[in-house]
C-alpha cells in the first residue's frame, strides 16, 4: 500500500514539474496560436516606439472572442494607445458595431486612427475621445454598453469599475488588461500606489455580487467580469 502511494506521489510531483516546466512555453503557445497580421505587427511597433505596453496577442484574441460572443454592438475602451487592443475589438464586434475609445494622448490616438483604418473599418466604426478617462466617461450614457475594457492608469482601476458598472446592460462585461502588474499582483512586499489600487480592484471584483469574474492568465493578467 505504502509503495502505491510512493509511486503516486512520485507521478504527480513529475506532473507537477512538467506543468511548472511548461509554463513560459504554455504563454509563448497562447501568444503565437492566432498569429497576427502586417496592421498588428506595425501598430504594436509603434507601442513599443512610444513606451507603451499594448496588450499581448493572447490578451487581444481574449477581447476578440469576448466581443463576438457578447455579439458587442457598443464597446468603450480605456487607454486607445496605439489601436492593437481596438483593432481586436472590432474584429469581434458586430458590423455595424462602434468603438467609443477615450485617451489622454491624441497622439496615441492619431496612430490607432491609421491602424483601424488599415485594417480596413469604416470612420463611423470608432469614436475617438480625448482627454482623461475620470473626465470623458461621466459623459458616456448609462447602461449601453456591451462591453468595457479597461486599459487606462492602473491607479484609477476602481474609479473605471465604478463608471463600467454604470456603463454596462446587465449580461454585459468588464476586462481589465494588465492585472499582474509584470509580477507585483503576487508580491507581498510591493505596497506602491498603483498596486495597492489593482489589488484592491482584484478583491472588489472578486467579491462583488454584481459581478461574476475569472481572471485569465493571459497577455499581463486580464481580469473579465460578466454584470448580472
Ligand atoms: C497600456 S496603454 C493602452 C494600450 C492599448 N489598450 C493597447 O493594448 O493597444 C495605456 C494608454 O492609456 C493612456 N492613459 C493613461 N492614463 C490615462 C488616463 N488617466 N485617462 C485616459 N487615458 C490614459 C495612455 O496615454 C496610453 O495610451
Amino acid at each position: 500500500m505504502a509503495g502505491n502511494v510512493d509511486i503516486r506521489s512520485a507521478s504527480a510531483a513529475r506532473g507537477e514539474a512538467a506543468i511548472t516546466d511548461f509554463g513560459p512555453a504554455r504563454a509563448a503557445l497562447a501568444d503565437t496560436y492566432v498569429g497576427e497580421d502586417a496592421v498588428l505587427t506595425y501598430a504594436r511597433a509603434q507601442s513599443a516606439r512610444l513606451g507603451i505596453r499594448a496588450i499581448g496577442p493572447s490578451g487581444g484574441a481574449c477581447l476578440r472572442l469576448v466581443a463576438a460572443a457578447l455579439d458587442a454592438k457598443a464597446v468603450a475602451e480605456i487607454g486607445t494607445g496605439t489601436g492593437v487592443s481596438g483593432v481586436y475589438l472590432l474584429r469581434g464586434m458586430r458590423p455595424d458595431g462602434v468603438l467609443t475609445t477615450v485617451d489622454a494622448e491624441p497622439v496615441h490616438q492619431q496612430y490607432a486612427r491609421e491602424a483601424y483604418h488599415a485594417a480596413g473599418f469604416a470612420s463611423n466604426r470608432s469614436r475617438f475621445i480625448p482627454g482623461r478617462a475620470l473626465d470623458v466617461l461621466p459623459r458616456l450614457a448609462d447602461g449601453q454598453y456591451d462591453l468595457v475594457f479597461c486599459d487606462g492608469d492602473p491607479a484609477e482601476s476602481q474609479q473605471y469599475l465604478a463608471e463600467s458598472l454604470r456603463l454596462l446592460r446587465p449580461g454585459g462585461m468588464v476586462c481589465f488588461e494588465g492585472v499582474f502588474q509584470e509580477g507585483r499582483l503576487a508580491e507581498p512586499d510591493q505596497h506602491d500606489p498603483q498596486t495597492h489600487a489593482v489589488r484592491e480592484l482584484v478583491r472588489e471584483v472578486r467579491e462583488s455580487e454584481r459581478l461574476l469574474p475569472a481572471l485569465l492568465p493571459v497577455s499581463d493578467g486580464l481580469l473579465c467580469a460578466v454584470k448580472r
